[in-house]
């Protein structure tokens, strides 16, 4: 690190110190370090192997079923699979020794900043863990469809309406959750200061809550070893990894 990185660097840790409200937005690099393959990394990212518009938007998923469902269930496996690293852990340490202070929201359909010990998290994009049906069930109100799990290689779907269970995770052409995006939005609005974790800033509305919290008085910092899309709206680029930087940043104080 250079001499004018580490002076930026400790300015960071100070302004965080000094912040009353700290909101952190993640991606999926904040989950790099634990295993969990981002989505557009060159080699390695989910969408360089796999085609999104097959695999997480309704249309691919009414398509073949099958295909999206057994794809699900293997990311499913790799995120139980999966602990948090240091990154998540410094954000729930820091939670814990500042009640109030700080917001984490999340583009993560992963639990780990959940396990990690912060389980207030906003999460825009849903959570992979979690099932729902498909089309609204036609039993609302009544006594709940009875639920097929046992057929192989198929999504579990009801007995007696065939209506198929998918990932509760937003998928492309699909509105975030409303709760959640207004959550994040009065978060963004009302922070000293955003740390932009692991993002490369491709999907929105995630992507415009930096350029807002800049916008409403927000410092916005960066962190990620790589350019992003909104590189433009921070104030501040620390070029390291989540596990690497977060737990120098969020260390005292
Ligand atoms: P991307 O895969 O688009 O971007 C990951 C970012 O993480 C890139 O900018 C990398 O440079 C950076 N990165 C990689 N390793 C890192 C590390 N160890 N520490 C910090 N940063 C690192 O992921 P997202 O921006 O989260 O949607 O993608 C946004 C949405 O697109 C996702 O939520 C997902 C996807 O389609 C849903 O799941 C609904």
């Amino acid at each position: 690190m250079s001499l004018t990185e580490h002076i930026e660097l400790e300015e960071l840790q100070s302004r965080i110190h000094r912040a009353r409200r700290l909101v952190v937005l993640t991606g999926a690099g904040m989950s790099a370090e634990s295993g969990i393959p981002t989505f557009r990394d060159a080699m390695t990212g989910l969408w360089s192997r796999f085609d999104p518009a097959a695999l997480a938007s309704e249309e691919g998923f009414r398509a073949d079923p099958a295909r999206v469902w057994a794809w699900y269930v293997e990311r499913r496996e790799g995120v139980r699979q999966a602990e948090p690293n240091a990154g998540h852990r410094a954000l729930a340490d820091y939670a814990r020794r500042h009640p109030g202070r700080l917001t984490v929201i999340t583009q993560n359909v992963d639990d780990l900043h959940q396990r990690a010990g912060h389980t207030d998290t906003i999460r825009l994009h849903g959570d992979i863990l979690a099932d729902q049906w498909l089309d609204p069930c036609p039993r609302r109100g009544g006594p709940p469809c009875e639920t097929e799990w046992a057929r192989p290689g198929q999504p579990p779907h009801c007995n007696e309406c065939g209506n198929l269970v998918r990932p509760a995770v937003v998928w492309f052409g699909e509105n975030l959750p409303l709760a959640a995006l207004n959550a994040a939005e009065a978060a963004a609005m009302g922070a000293d200061l955003m740390l932009v974790v692991g993002t490369s800033g491709a999907v929105w509305p995630a992507a415009g809550l930096a350029a807002r919290a800049r916008r409403a008085g927000a410092w916005v910092a960066i962190v990620n070893p790589h350019p992003s899309e909104i590189d433009g709206d921070a104030d501040q680029i620390v070029r390291g990894t989540a596990a690497g930087v977060l737990p120098v940043l969020l260390a005292a104080g």
